[in-house]
């Protein structure tokens, strides 16, 4: 089924097979047929192992904002393997935990002072929904158990985030979820948005759907909604004007705690720290990942506001007050690795560079526009989505091929969702590469259409 795939060029040690690595996310048989290996990886670009440079369009999987491979993380990291490998921060703890821990709520608004960390964002949407349920058994509303999410969001694959989350291939074969669970519905409407650059005018009013749970269940039922600021893994749906503010007032009418997902919208993918700031809007959690340590090394966490936190905070204080955590929970490698990511988004500007390059960006990427196929493109901060029109043999397939014809002949990474295409480049891209990057979707959209 798996080509033989010649991997000396790797290591000399690495299986000839492609087969026992059974991937993720992936259509593994296609791939398997015609690989996109890549091997090596410096600021903008990946690198086959033949040495051919691959555009990075996609920071990764929305992860390497500060660029690939940067010196000072990848010393940051080196340092600290070889100084201390692991320790346990169950009733133990290593100081760069608590920096990091420090750095991060510093960047987050209001008083989301406290960090819980994980490894994912997974597991930071799972902790984020546990916290919530467990911060109402602490205030003395333990009825409060229903968690809401949103039609089309995605916070990870454990069993609360694909419970919440609203992505149907993601949810249906894994029987029946977690219990009192209800969703909102999503924020597009291709006829009333189409082509909008930043937020879209319309869509506010789907806020208004809360309204009408919080009339279902009844507020004393509800423990928390979570939404992302844009969604990300569904084809880049930004916040509508106004949403997400009148999403927090009506949370705040009926005490339910609102939680943003980050997971791609933290670390200055919108132009700001975190979206909450762009929008305004202070949420009682925020989960983050993935751009914390610029991908590279593996961590999450949540960023709890101060009485969520000070209401475990009771009790002997010999006792856990929360019974929960990963053995990696702040691992010394990660923690190295988001101080030094940390500095080079500080020391060299990037957020503000997203939020400066935005219009730059947009207008770029919206002179696609025109080319056949396209159903719509959106833009926010520096991510992209465009639609493609559906092959008459179903959909996914152009999606499916555009990613393919990008790899291997215009030397591009991109994600795609479906049929549409999503770009979300680490936020050193230069201006030209700007331009590099949306000439090679063209050619590739023309490719594929
Ligand atoms: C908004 C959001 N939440 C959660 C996750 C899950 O993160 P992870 O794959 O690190 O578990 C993702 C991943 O893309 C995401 O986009």
């Amino acid at each position: 089924m798996s080509v033989a795939y010649d991997f000396d060029s790797v290591s000399e040690a690495a299986p000839n097979d492609l087969e026992a690595f059974w991937m993720g996310f992936t259509a593994n048989r296609a791939f398997k047929r015609r690989p996109r290996m890549v091997s090596r990886a410096k600021d903008m670009h990946y690198y086959t192992p033949e040495g051919r440079p691959i555009l990075d369009g996609s920071a990764g999987l929305w992860c390497s904002n500060a660029g690939h491979n940067r010196d000072p993380i990848v010393q940051a990291i080196q340092k600290q393997a070889a100084e201390m490998d692991f320790a346990p921060t169950f009733q133990f703890g290593h100081p760069l935990a608590f920096k990091a821990a420090s750095r991060i709520a510093e960047l987050a608004p209001g008083d989301l002072d406290h960090v819980f960390f994980c490894n994912s964002g997974s597991e930071a949407g799972d902790t984020a929904l546990k916290i919530a349920l467990a911060y109402n058994v602490a205030r003395g509303q333990a009825t409060r158990t229903r968690l809401i999410g949103r039609e089309r969001g995605y916070h990870g694959v454990g069993f609360g985030g694909i419970s919440v989350g609203g992505i149907s291939p993601n949810r249906r074969f894994f029987g029946s979820l977690l219990p009192g669970i209800d969703h909102l519905p999503h924020t597009y409407d291709r006829e009333k948005q189409a082509f909008s650059k930043g937020e879209p005018e319309w869509g506010a009013e789907r806020a208004e759907a809360l309204e009408g749970l919080v009339a279902l269940h009844d507020a004393q039922t509800i423990a928390a909604v979570i939404v992302e600021p844009m969604a990300g893994s569904t084809g880049g749906l930004p916040a509508p004007k106004g949403y997400l503010k009148r999403l927090r007032e009506i949370c705040d009418k009926y005490g339910i705690l609102l939680i943003f997902d980050e997971v791609i919208t933290g670390f200055g993918r919108l132009g700001t720290p975190f979206a909450a700031e762009r929008y305004g809007v202070v949420p009682d959690m925020i989960t983050f990942a993935k751009g914390v340590t610029s991908g590279a090394v593996p961590m999450g966490g949540v960023i709890v506001r101060k009485h969520i936190h000070d209401a475990f905070m009771n009790g002997p204080d010999h006792v856990i007050e929360l019974f929960h955590g990963y053995t990696y929970s702040g691992h010394p490698l990660a923690c190295a690795a988001s101080l030094a990511t940390l500095d080079v988004y500080r020391n060299e500007g990037l957020f503000e560079r997203a939020k400066a390059l935005e219009p730059t960006f947009a207008d770029a990427v919206m002179t696609l526009k025109d080319k056949p196929g396209v159903l719509d493109i959106r833009t926010v901060g520096l991510v992209a989505a465009i639609d493609m029109a559906p092959k008459a043999d179903g959909p996914g397939k152009r999606g499916y091929e555009a990613m393919e014809t990008a790899f291997h002949d215009e030397g591009l990474m991109f994600r795609v969702t479906g049929d549409t295409i999503a770009v979300s480049p680490p936020l050193i891209i230069s201006d030209s590469q700007v331009g590099e990057l949306v000439e090679k979707i063209g050619n590739t959209i023309d490719a594929v259409m």
